[in-house]
């Protein structure tokens, strides 16, 4: 079975079961304090803790889902055979109950027709765990006595503590709950022998877990604490790699039709042997898709945040393909993009903008090399008596210049010289704490200070959308916005500088409206309605099914001037705004346009 038809097959299964089948949210989340989405549940959390309703929202409390994802936490774990840094999560979802809801029994159920009756993998292999009972909280006897009746030997029901099996919250606070996984046993030759293998075994991946299925009874509030919801829900997940190469009796996805045409082509280009280079192979795969994931929603390198993890996902993929010899850009990319673009359409949409920003990021990266070598030597000769190299040069060296700490280590370990790796990991632990507690204050505080002045600013975003559009053509497209208590910035697809005609244009149809006092108007509309009501919409994949409507324009007429769908907030009318002015019209990238404008008093 190949990675499509297991897609399909899973949706079209929920299908057949009344879900609804969601797309897939964007890898960056609507929640701003968590850096990328890590599961599938993310984009319901407002559902699943009871706070809006899916009915509403869905027509529908049964839901499904193939979600992009992204974990950071496994970035060092590629190149083992079950991680992956971006990876799909299929997922299914009951949300709050009523007389069609279902909880446990219903959710247990479901997983084994899926997996049994539909995949056809034999029952007799698998094992399951359920939650012991910890911290006040009771042993799921439940779920026992509903695996028991599925048919599932008691002693292969395996009881396990918090650590493994009690799901969430995705940041500090939110819906969680107890879960019990389906894992599956490969058979003994996988196995390490021991008489105490089985499911989460440390010493060998001859048992694998294919399906969480989460009880979501609790919220986790601020204090820590674990209190009851008003409703319960089922949130499920599998890793799509991990059953995709499970069901094609492969030791790992990269051995898959996911991965396949891309290793080909790096054992052509570089005439080395997958067998023989498997961290690397995997590595430039891993990464490589990755990076095209997360430029594809958006993201661009930097030094903070999910910029970071970008940056470091694209040095990382660079270093190892120059481990094999590979210097250059090879089309690995055109093998993700045509693998994904009938999922993630987006991906080929972007094509040009994607490639761009990682091109840059490359040879930016090539630049880092060369003056950090130079600094290198240099430490190398200071220490010509010692023959060692401190840690805190070494992350100075990381830090300063982005040097890698690896290469740091093989370039000193062929001089001969000794490096101290715990003086490095302090130093380094110390930088990541101090930056944690920065990016948690960045990322806890987006959008909740930008009060009356955001929202005019937001205003403003909107129209000079739309005076761009009029002047330039129905081609300009917004690629990314950013907005603080001083200036908006606008990202928009063109590939030309604007004269400065053209930015006078845009300034006078801006001031104009603003001046028309024209009325804002919200609705919610579901997102095929929004669409083709003519509302402008960005980066589609990332709204949910019922979108907010924002129209700037006379209700008396009819007219209106700008229709874009945006979370907000805005302004209730535009005269509040003031005086729209342009400061800065430069490149941002390839084929994309900068703005910078300010909100003056006249
Ligand atoms: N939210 C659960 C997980 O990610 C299903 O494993």
């Amino acid at each position: 079975m190949n990675s499509q038809e297991l897609r399909d097959k899973f949706l079209s299964y929920f299908k057949g079961k009344n879900h609804k089948i969601i797309k897939s949210s964007s890898l960056l989340p609507n929640d701003p304090s968590v850096l990328l989405t890590t599961a599938g549940m993310q984009q319901f959390s407002l559902y699943l803790s009871g706070k809006k309703d899916p009915l509403e929202d869905f027509e529908s409390r049964h839901l499904a889902s193939c979600q992009k994802c992204f974990r950071t936490g496994d970035i060092e774990e590629i190149g083992d055979d079950t991680h992956h840094t971006f990876f799909e999560m299929l997922g299914n979802w009951s949300i709050g109950q009523d007389e069609t809801g279902y909880f446990k029994e219903g959710a247990i159920e479901f997983a084994m027709d899926f997996l049994v009756n539909e995949l056809r993998l034999d029952k007799s292999r698998f094992y399951v765990t359920v939650f012991k009972g910890e911290g006040g909280i009771g042993k799921d006897e439940e779920a026992i006595d509903l695996w028991l009746k599925q048919g599932i030997a008691r002693d292969r029901i395996i009881e396990c503590s918090k650590k493994d099996n009690f799901w969430g919250p995705v940041s500090d606070i939110g819906p969680c709950g107890p879960c019990s996984e389906i894992h599956y046993d490969r058979g003994e030759e996988y196995g390490c022998g021991r008489p105490d293998c089985g499911p989460n075994c440390d010493h060998c991946k001859r048992v694998v877990e294919i399906w969480n299925l989460v009880f979501m009874q609790y919220n986790r509030n601020e204090n820590g604490e674990y209190e009851l919801l008003d409703q319960t829900n089922i949130d499920t997940g599998i890793g799509f790699e991990r059953l995709l190469s499970l069901l094609n009796h492969k030791n790992s996805s990269y051995e898959t039709d996911i991965f396949k045409d891309m290793i080909a082509r790096l054992e052509g280009v570089s005439q080395k042997k997958y067998e023989d280079n498997i961290l690397a192979f995997r590595v430039i795969a891993d990464h490589t898709r990755s990076a095209i994931f997360l430029a594809g929603d958006g993201i661009e390198p930097s030094n903070v945040g999910q910029g970071y993890v970008l940056r470091r996902i694209i040095r990382r993929c660079v270093r190892y393909s120059k481990m094999i010899g590979i210097e250059n850009d090879v089309g690995l990319g055109d093998h993700v993009i045509s693998k994904y673009r009938d999922v993630y359409p987006e991906l080929e949409e972007r094509k040009s903008m994607i490639y761009d920003i990682i091109e840059k990021e490359e040879k930016k990266f090539e630049k880092t090399i060369k003056s950090g070598l130079s600094v290198l030597e240099r430490l190398i000769e200071e220490e010509k008596d010692n023959k060692m190299i401190s840690g805190e040069k070494v992350f100075d060296l990381y830090q300063s210049y982005g040097f890698p700490f690896e290469l740091t280590e093989e370039i000193v370990k062929e001089k001969g010289f000794g490096l101290d790796k715990a003086g490095f990991d302090e130093s380094l632990k110390k930088h990541q704490d101090l930056s944690r507690a920065g990016a948690e204050k960045k990322f806890g505080g987006v959008g909740k200070d930008a009060g009356v002045e955001g929202a005019k600013l937001h205003t403003a975003t909107h129209l000079l959308h739309t005076a761009l559009r009029k002047v330039l053509g129905e081609s300009v497209q917004q690629m990314g916005s950013d907005i603080n208590i001083e200036r908006l910035r606008f990202d928009f697809a063109h590939n030309q500088k604007m004269t400065p005609e053209e930015v006078k244009k845009v300034e006078e149809l801006v001031n104009e409206a603003i001046k028309s006092d024209l009325i804002v108007k919200k609705e919610e509309l579901s997102l095929e309605q929004a669409l083709e009501s003519g509302a402008l919409a960005f980066f589609k994949e990332k709204y949910p099914e019922v979108v907010k409507v924002w129209t700037i324009g006379n209700p008396e007429t009819g007219e209106w001037f700008s229709k874009e769908i945006c979370a907000g907030p805005h302004v209730d009318k535009t005269s509040e705004l003031g005086h729209f002015k342009i400061i800065k019209e430069e490149s941002s990238s390839a084929g994309v346009r900068r703005i910078k404008a300010i909100l003056t008093k006249e």
